[in-house]
């Protein structure tokens, strides 16, 4: 049985957003990478490739259920952040839209008692917890930074944890 044409839409829709955070996650790599914090760039380089990890889950999900994927347009990223304080800003405020709509797919899966959808998305519930607790972990970091070129000395903090999550 596949997917209702309501929930196989709504679930592209979240591809096309998987892969919008990536873009935006890779803008802010490189507005990392100008202000010379090449740590934090990296951090959001992995988020990105995060982020295209979640769009193929999806989209390998879709298939198998006979679907089509279908791709939509992205739109340029958004920001021209001025510090990686905004950056690290919108990055969690990001993770938490991503967030409710994951569980508004949870809630529509669940109206439409697709229990095979609705299981298959509660990876991406508990998914979400560990993405704004990483992307909180970051602003709380760089918080700590009250001039901008103590965000340099917060780099070693953050490349310890990008080797506690990668090593
Ligand atoms: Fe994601
Ligand atoms: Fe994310």
């Amino acid at each position: 049985m596949g997917i209702s044409a309501k929930l196989t839409k709504a679930i592209n829709e979240q591809i096309t957003e998987e892969y919008q955070s990536a873009y935006t996650y890779e803008s802010m790599a490189y507005k990392l990478e100008s202000m010379n914090l090449v740590v934090f760039a990296k951090w959001f380089r992995i988020q990105a490739a995060e982020e295209r990890e979640h769009a193929e889950r999806f989209s390998k999900y879709l298939l198998d259920r006979g679907e089509e994927v279908v791709l939509k347009a992205l739109a340029a990223p958004k920001g021209t952040w001025k510090s990686c304080l905004a950056i690290c800003e919108a990055a969690l405020r990001s993770e938490i839209v991503i967030t409710e709509k994951i569980d508004d797919l949870v809630n529509l899966a669940s109206k439409e008692k697709d229990n095979t959808t609705y299981s298959f998305l509660l990876w991406f519930v508990n998914e979400q917890v560990e993405e704004e607790a990483n992307a909180k972990f970051l602003l709380d970091l760089i918080k700590l930074a009250t001039k901008p070129a103590q965000a340099l000395m917060l780099e070693g903090r953050v490349r310890r944890l990008i080797e506690e999550r990668t090593g």
